[in-house]
C-alpha cells in the first residue's frame, strides 16, 4: 500500500515541476513515506532523518518532510494554524507533514513550507471535494512498466488489539469498482502484465460500513430476501479477469482477512485463469486464547478448515502467512502451536514479526507488553531458524517442474535474469535483460530457501 502510495506522491511532484535527484547532495525535498506498524520502523524514520539533517547546512534550500501512517494532521512549520502535528515540534528539521490521502494538496503544503517555491499547481491540487479517498484518483507513475499495485481500499475496520492501522489510516472504505475497473484498464492497454490488488482486507472489499451506505455497492447491501448476490470482491476479480483478452496474464491481491474468505472466493481462484495460484492469509497465532485477545474473530480451526478447503481446489498453490510472535501473555507452548501449525499447513514462507506494543491501541490500554525482547528475540529465531528449513523443503519440491516466469530483472554481474513465477517463487536463470518484461519458461534446477533456480527450456 505504502509503495502504491509512494507512486501517486511522486506523480504529484513531477506535476508540480520537480524531477528525480540522482544524490542525496543534489536533492532539494525528501519525503518519508512511513509505516507504523512496529516501532523498528518509526526508529529507522528519525534515524534517517537525523543523518539527512545535516545536508541542511550545505543546501539551505532542501525541505524534509513525512506522510504515512505517523501523520495525524497535515501541517508545516510556516502555519498559522494551532493544531500542528507533533512531529513538527519534536524534529525542528522537518518542514512539512501531509496525511497521505491528502496528497493531490501537496504543492500547497510544500508552498506553505517555504513561499519562494514557484510549483505548478496543476490538475492534481484543484480537488476540492475532501473525500478521505480522493488522492486515490492520482494518475500514480507506476515504478515498473508490466507490474503495478492498485489500492482498492483504505483503511481498516477490523481492529485487531495490537494494530495501529484502523488508528493510523482511517475507517474502511472501498474505492469505486469503475475507478479501479478504468485504472487497470488502462495499466494493460499500456502493457502491463501483472497486478496486485491492495488494501488492508482486500476480501472485505464493498462490505465495510462506510461501503454499505455508498450507492455503488447498494446491489449487494439491500437485497431483501434470498441468496446474496456475487460478493463485490468476487465481482471485481471476475472483471478483472476479463482484461486478459487485452494482455492481463497476471492478477494477485494482498492481503484477505481469514474472517471474510470464503468458498466463492475459492472458487474463484479455481475458475478465473489470471488469478495467481498463491495464497497469503495471515494467521497470527496458531493458539486460540491468543486468537481471541487480538480480536481477530476466528480460531485456528476456522484458518486451517480454509487452507485445506484452498488447497484442494488448487493443489499447485503457494501459501504464506503472517505470523507474531511475543503477544502479550504468550506461553512458550502458546509460541509452539505456531511451528506446529507451520508443519501441519505446510505453509511456503511466513513473515514473523515481534510483537511491537503501538500507543492507543487496545493492547497498549489492556494487555501487557509483558514478553521480554531478549524472549521475542529467540522465540522469532527458532521460529525463524525452523522456516528456513521447511522453505527449502518446499523449494526442492519445484526441481524438475517447469515455471512460468515473468521476468522482472537482469544481474549484469551473474548474468542470471530474475523474475517470478505465478506462485510467487522468486526464480534466477541464466539470461539477459531483453527477457525483462517477457513471460519465460523454466526448469527448475536448483533450490535455496528464498530463491529457485533455473534453466530456460528451449
Ligand atoms: N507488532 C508486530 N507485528 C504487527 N503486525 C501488525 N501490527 C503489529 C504489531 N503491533 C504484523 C501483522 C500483520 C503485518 C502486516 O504486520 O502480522 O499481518
Ligand atoms: Fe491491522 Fe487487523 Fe486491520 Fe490487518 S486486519 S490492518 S492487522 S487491524
Amino acid at each position: 500500500m505504502n509503495y502504491s502510495d509512494s507512486e501517486r506522491v511522486v506523480a504529484v511532484l513531477e506535476n508540480a515541476g520537480y524531477t528525480e535527484a540522482k544524490t542525496p547532495e543534489e536533492t532539494d525535498l525528501f519525503i518519508f513515506n512511513t509505516c507504523s506498524i512496529r516501532q523498528k520502523g518509526e526508529d529507522r524514520v528519525f534515524g534517517t532523518l537525523k543523518r539527512i539533517a545535516g545536508l541542511k547546512n550545505a543546501n539551505p534550500r532542501l525541505l524534509i518532510g513525512i506522510t504515512g501512517c505517523m501523520v495525524r494532521k497535515t501541517s508545516s512549520r510556516n502555519s498559522t494554524k494551532k493544531d500542528k502535528d507533533d512531529l513538527l515540534r519534536s524534529f525542528k528539521s522537518l518542514d512539512f507533514v501531509f496525511k497521505i490521502n491528502d496528497a493531490q494538496h501537496l504543492p500547497t503544503v510544500l508552498t506553505e513550507a517555504e513561499p519562494n517555491l514557484e510549483l505548478e499547481i496543476g490538475d492534481t491540487d484543484t480537488q476540492t471535494a475532501n473525500e478521505q479517498d480522493e488522492y486515490l484518483r492520482i494518475t500514480p507513475k507506476y515504478t515498473s512498466p508490466i507490474q503495478a499495485f492498485v489500492p482498492i481500499q483504505i483503511g481498516c475496520d477490523k481492529f485487531c488489539t495490537y494494530c495501529i492501522v484502523p488508528y493510523a489510516r482511517g475507517r474502511e472504505k472501498s474505492r469505486s469498482m469503475q475507478d479501479i475497473l478504468n485504472e487497470c484498464r488502462k495499466l494493460v492497454e499500456s502493457g502491463c502484465k501483472e497486478i496486485n490488488l491492495v488494501g488492508q482486507t482486500v476480501n472485505s472489499y464493498g462490505l465495510s460500513q462506510a461501503d454499505k451506505k455508498n450507492p455503488g455497492f447498494g446491489y449487494y447491501h439491500n437485497i431483501k430476501s434470498g441468496a446474496k448476490p456475487t460478493a463485490p470482491f468476487i465481482k471485481l476479480l471476475q472483471e478483472l479477469n476479463a482484461l486478459s483478452e487485452l494482455g492481463l496474464s497476471r492478477l494477485r491481491y494482498s492481503s484477505p482477512h481469514p474472517r471474510d474468505f470464503t468458498d466463492e472466493l475459492i472458487q474463484a481462484h479455481a475458475k478465473l485463469k489470471v488469478l495467481c495460484p498463491h495464497l497469503h492469509l495471515p494467521l497470527q497465532s496458531a493458539d486460540n486464547t491468543i486468537l481471541e485477545r487480538m480480536n481477530r474473530k476466528y480460531t485456528y480451526e476456522d484458518f486451517s478448515e480454509i487452507i485445506h478447503k484452498f488447497r484442494k481446489a488448487l493443489p499447485q498453490a503457494a501459501v504464506t502467512t503472517d505470523i507474531i510472535v511475543g503477544f502479550s501473555g504468550e506461553t512458550e507452548s502458546q509460541f509452539e502451536k505456531n511451528i506446529q501449525a507451520f508443519k501441519d499447513l505446510d505453509w511456503d514462507q511466513a513473515y514473523i514479526s515481534r510483537y511491537s506494543e503501538r500507543t492507543g491501541t487496545v493492547a497498549s490500554k489492556c494487555f501487557p507488553d509483558d514478553i521480554s525482547r531478549e524472549e521475542k528475540s529467540r522465540r522469532w529465531h527458532k521460529m525463524n531458524d525452523f522456516m528456513k528449513k521447511h522453505s527449502l523443503k518446499k523449494n526442492r519440491e519445484y526441481i524438475g517442474k517447469t515455471l512460468e516466469l515473468l521476468v522482472e530483472n537482469f544481474n549484469q554481474e551473474t548474468g542470471e535474469a530474475e523474475g517470478r513465477s505465478r506462485e510467487n517463487k522468486v526464480t534466477q536463470f541464466p539470461g539477459n535483460k531483453d527477457q525483462i518484461g517477457t513471460t519465460v519458461l523454466v526448469e527448475i534446477t536448483d533450490a535455496l530457501e528464498w530463491v529457485l533456480k533455473g534453466q530456460t527450456k528451449s
